[in-house]
């Protein structure tokens, strides 16, 4: 089979296709379901499948793969350096309604790039030539890389790039940071137009596409093929519903704090499942508000209130409070987050 393979189609013909980035606790099945209604992205990208000498395909995975019942192509994303069992994994997946199957090249928790995985094997050109190869040899469908500029910097950016085009993959999706850099500081979008122009097959460009906007202003500066939006499908799941809008001429909805309102609703209900502790569900719920806080108020009122609540009654009392008083319900959501906030003071600490 001749690679790289046509990217799917997007939902709207015409429309800058989209992706939702893989997060680790967060793209999985109860989001994938929950985006779905509210518009969802052209393809999903998977958490994570941890890829070593025992593991197995882990099963709330697969569900997210099997039950999310959105219609649309998902990627399943697997992190590892062992070649055999990569390729194992790999052909596991197969038996799976995939679209294709993601390495990972990005991930920059020191816990995983120590191991010389994820963004760790950015180091080491030699080593992803031989991974590549491995997959390319045993995925007759789609195998794709998310990856990094670099790991302290962008030294290895084009022979990796060279790597992309040699082994025949079919899409790249590029975050313009390097692994050094986690989750801050600029994108170097001259690079993700630098992988734009270098590789055959279609790039998406990761990193800050904060709204419809700012994904059209990237397209026309590195000519991406598609986006791939992460954190601000969180603050915002009207995103991806919007990119199409705005990218295909027609009126672009506009959330008001009511409706984020109610998506605090379907959050808490799509997060919850049975049996689960009122405090856990309570900690998942933050972990989404501290994106979602972002665009609620410029001083992080609401952020902050927030993440003091104690329990589910205080918690929804809060979202009443900065999302529905005082005539705040009929307010525009902003379409880019407040540039002074920070979503998670530890994203250091962030799993990928
Ligand atoms: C909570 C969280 C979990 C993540 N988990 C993964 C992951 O499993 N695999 C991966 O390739 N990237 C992961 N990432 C990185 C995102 O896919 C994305 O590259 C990054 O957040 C930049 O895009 P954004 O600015 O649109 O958020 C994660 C990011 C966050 C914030």
């Amino acid at each position: 089979m001749a690679h790289p393979l046509p990217f799917p189609p997007p939902l709207a013909p015409g429309a800058l296709p989209t992706a939702l980035a893989p997060m680790q606790d967060v793209t999985g099945l109860a989001f994938m379901r929950l985006l779905g209604r509210y518009g969802p992205p052209d393809v999903f990208f998977t958490e994570y499948f941890r890829v070593h000498p025992h593991s197995t395909l882990e099963p709330h995975i697969l569900d997210a793969i099997r039950l999310h019942g959105t219609g649309r192509p998902v990627f399943a994303q697997l992190i590892g350096e062992s070649r055999p069992h990569l390729r194992r994994s790999a052909l596991e997946l197969q038996a799976y309604p995939v679209a294709g199957i993601d390495l990972n090249l990005g991930c920059p928790a020191p816990k995983v790039c120590r191991k010389n995985v994820g963004g760790g094997l950015l180091r080491a050109p030699a080593a992803v030539d031989g991974i590549l190869a491995e997959l390319r040899a045993c995925i007759t469908g789609r195998l794709t890389v998310k990856m990094r500029v670099g790991f302290e910097d962008a030294r290895h950016f084009a022979a990796l790039l060279e790597l992309i085009n040699r082994h025949g993959v079919d899409a790249l999706s590029v975050h313009g940071r390097t692994v050094r850099q986690m989750y801050r500081g600029e994108v170097d979008y001259g690079l993700i137009r630098l992988a734009c122009r270098s590789v055959a097959c279609p790039v998406l460009a990761n990193g800050n596409i904060t709204s419809a906007r700012t994904a059209m202003a990237v397209q026309a500066d590195t000519g991406c093929h598609g986006v791939m939006v992460g954190r601000s499908a969180i603050r915002n799941p009207w995103i991806f519903r919007q990119i199409r809008e705005l990218s295909t001429g027609r009126p672009v909805f506009r959330p008001v704090l009511e409706d984020v309102r109610r998506y605090v609703d379907d959050l808490w209900q799509a997060l919850a499942a049975p049996g689960l502790p009122e405090p856990f569900l309570l900690g998942r719920m933050k972990k989404f508000l501290n994106f979602v806080g972002l665009g609620v108020d410029p001083a992080g009122a609401f952020l902050h209130a927030m993440r003091h609540a104690r329990g589910a009654a205080e918690l929804f009392s809060i979202c009443d409070a900065h999302l529905l008083a005082g005539g705040r319900a009929g307010s525009h959501f902003p379409d880019e987050p407040y540039p002074e906030l920070v979503a998670r003071p530890n994203a250091e600490a962030a799993p990928c």
